[in-house]
């Protein structure tokens, strides 16, 4: 689920590169040098809307590039980790509810300016961290 909604919000909505020799893309003819916007929330959109339960074989082609490509690649396994991190600490709070949301204005990565969430009475009943 986690690699869908990566795939579906794309956080880097937008990648940058420049030709490195004429060529084509696609259909399109590129002189060296050129600069080439890659849309990259496009690429990935490509592939359907969110569907939490689709088998990952299914993007498998994207090969994750929501976390970029070639040699510049991101460190996409600690990013991972992070995203693994946070929802293994929420599974403790079965009952949480977003209570609401505010998405951050003028932020070069897309994000929340404010989301609070709710846990129930019951929430994380047996827990001690
Ligand atoms: C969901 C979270 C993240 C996303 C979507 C993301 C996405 C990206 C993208 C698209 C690039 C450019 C890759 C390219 O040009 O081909 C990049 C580069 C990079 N990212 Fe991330 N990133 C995330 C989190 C992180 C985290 C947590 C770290 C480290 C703590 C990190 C470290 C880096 C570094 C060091 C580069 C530059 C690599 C280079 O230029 O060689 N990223 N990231």
């Amino acid at each position: 689920m986690v690699e869908e909604a990566l795939r579906v919000t794309s956080p880097t909505p937008v990648m940058l590169r420049s030709a490195a020799r004429a060529g084509r893309i696609g259909g399109v003819r590129v002189e060296a040098g050129e600069r080439v916007v890659i849309a990259t929330l496009l690429c990935t959109g490509a592939y359907g809307p969110f569907a939490p339960d689709r088998d990952p074989a299914e993007t498998a082609g994207l090969r994750r590039l929501w976390f970029g490509a070639g040699p510049h690649f991101c460190l996409g396994p600690l990013a991972m980790a992070e995203i693994r991190a946070v929802v293994g600490a929420l599974r403790g709070f079965p009952g949480l509810v977003i209570s609401g949301r505010r998405p951050a204005r003028g932020v070069l990565i897309p994000a929340y300016a404010r989301l609070p969430v709710r846990a129930s009475r019951r929430a994380g009943r047996g827990r001690t961290s």
